[in-house]
């Protein structure tokens, strides 16, 4: 019998397709250092973020042919290496491209009309100073008409940008190797078409009310630099991995009055510890719930589901 070894937790639905079609599926947590005793009774690994799968644990593996990452970064696995021993590594790309960007909007909606710090100081102070409270958090913006800023213009960047166009935002998008992207959209049941050309990061730097970052981790997407080029006034959002803006810059700009506000749901280091960011009273913060929703983890299970089913093993 296939076995299969959900290290990180998979969707009941998804767990019950397995089991009907016969696969075997273990959904107890391993602890990290003892997965290499215990991986080679299983010919799958599916794995979240938490799970990391490193040339050691890789190196013990005979039995285990398919490893699967429930969502779309794969930092966590040495793909190449796991290549390299015969092992194949699967994610699910695009299952989570709404809920990141319904995320990114979230913070987006809540930025303008600081939601972020009314909501806290409602709870410490709302009956004492109402009236001081109301002057503080008037003042906001509307986000119709603004441009939003996406670097990256894939499977989310695409996502955020008909959420944009639908709120009624002019989009700018850069993305090195995306020239155009037509987005279908939905609107009252009717499906549109609309054709986004990309431009150069200086334009979307310049023209933008507010930037989302949505690149792949691993290196600086906006530098200091990019950061002086932006409006005054300029809001970012990091919904895509801790580092694609480095967070001494964004607290640099943010207590210069450069950036207004900004939402994240990444850290460099996570779990964060970095009180500074987390205390600020112009950052909307979320603990890496992009991808963290009902809608999405069922598509990632039937996903994963779908992998498995025709894998030849
Ligand atoms: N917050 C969450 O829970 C969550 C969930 C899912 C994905 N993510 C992250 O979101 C990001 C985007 O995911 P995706 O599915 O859209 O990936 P994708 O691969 O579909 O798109 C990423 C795009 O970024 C572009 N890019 C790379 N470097 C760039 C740069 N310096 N400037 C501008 N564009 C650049 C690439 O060409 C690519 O088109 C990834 O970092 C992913 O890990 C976060």
């Amino acid at each position: 019998m296939i076995r299969i070894l959900a290290n990180d937790g998979i969707e009941v639905s998804a767990k019950a397709m397995l089991e009907d079609s016969g696969y075997e599926v273990v959904t107890v947590k391993i602890p990290q250092e003892d997965l290499p005793h215990y991986i080679n009774e299983f010919d799958v690994l599916t794995v979240r973020s938490a799970t990391k799968v490193r040339k050691p644990l890789i190196d013990v593996m005979t039995r285990t042919k398919l490893i699967i990452r429930g969502g779309v970064g794969l930092d966590n696995i040495d793909v190449e290496y796991a290549h390299s021993k015969g092992i194949t590594v699967k994610n699910t790309p695009r299952s989570s491209s709404l809920s990141v960007a319904e995320l990114v909007f979230a913070h987006l909606f809540g930025g303008v009309r600081f939601l972020f710090d009314s909501n806290r100081q409602m709870a410490a102070n709302g009956i004492s100073q109402f009236n001081e409270l109301k002057k503080r958090y008037s003042g906001g913006t509307e986000l119709r008409g603004k441009t939003l800023g996406l670097f990256g213009f894939g499977n989310i960047g695409q996502e955020t940008a008909k959420i944009a166009l639908g709120v009624g935002m002019n989009v700018k998008a850069f993305d090195p190797f995306v020239k155009e992207a037509e987005l279908k959209i939905s609107i009252g049941g009717r499906e549109v078409s609309i054709v986004i050309a990309t431009c150069s990061r200086e334009e979307v730097i310049q023209a933008s009310d507010f930037i989302s970052v949505h690149a792949a981790g691993g290196s600086e997407v906006l530098t200091m630099e990019d950061f002086a080029l932006m409006k005054d006034g300029v809001g970012i959002i990091n919904c895509a991995r801790g580092g694609v803006v480095k967070e001494n810059v964004l607290m640099e700009n943010l207590n210069s009055g450069k950036v207004a506000f900004a939402g994240i749901d990444v850290f460099e280091d996570e779990p964060t510890r970095n009180s500074l960011l987390l205390m600020h009273p112009k950052v909307s913060l979320s603990p890496h719930i992009g991808a963290s929703t009902n809608e999405a983890q069922e598509r990632i299970g039937q996903e994963i589901v779908d992998i498995i089913s025709v894998f030849e093993f």
